[in-house]
């Protein structure tokens, strides 16, 4: 038997203010683009924006259904607006931030597992690494160098292999 050990490391930020501008920017935008999310039921706002390698910006906001799991994440949003819009080009860094309409919005979120699924697909179909900066409305921001980071073990295309 071998024991393995996976670890990674994360910049923290105390606060967006403190980021190089253009990750400024970026929270700036997915903290703007909440407003255009649809979540009548959680109450809970998430928006997130992407830089892609070509310098467009893509953007994604939760969109929930009165079937609970119809409603689709911010995240996955806006992978199929970046694959659609622009396939294959890859996505550079995304900031994912949310408005709690209830209660707090002020320390970062991470994706869920079924995003955190689509990101490392999303990886390894455009062959880059995607840049994720968490952030709430505002507080520390976390930045994570690569959504693979997040998902350690992960099943993917070469076990259908
Ligand atoms: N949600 C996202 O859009 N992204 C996340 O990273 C976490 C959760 C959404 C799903 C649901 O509409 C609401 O937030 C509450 O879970």
């Amino acid at each position: 038997m071998n024991k393995e050990d996976h670890r990674f490391s994360y910049e923290v930020y105390p606060s967006a203010d403190e980021l190089p501008a253009q990750d400024l920017l970026l929270v700036n935008k997915a903290r703007a683009v909440t407003s255009t999310a649809y979540a009548p039921y959680s109450n809970f706002n998430v928006g997130a924006v992407a830089r892609l390698v070509n310098g467009e910006m893509v953007s994604g906001t939760n969109q929930e259904n009165a079937a609970y799991p119809v409603g689709i994440c911010a995240e996955r949003a806006l992978l199929a607006s970046a694959a659609t819009l622009f396939p294959n080009i890859a996505i550079d860094s995304m900031a994912i931030s949310y408005h709690n309409i209830n209660g707090v919005s002020n320390h970062p979120i991470s994706p869920c597992g079924m995003c955190r699924q689509s990101l490392v697909e999303y990886e390894e179909r455009v062959k880059k690494p995607i840049r994720l900066i968490l952030s709430g409305m505002e507080g520390k921001v976390i930045v994570v160098e690569k959504a693979n980071d997040l998902l350690p073990l992960s099943f993917g295309s070469i076990d259908l292999k």
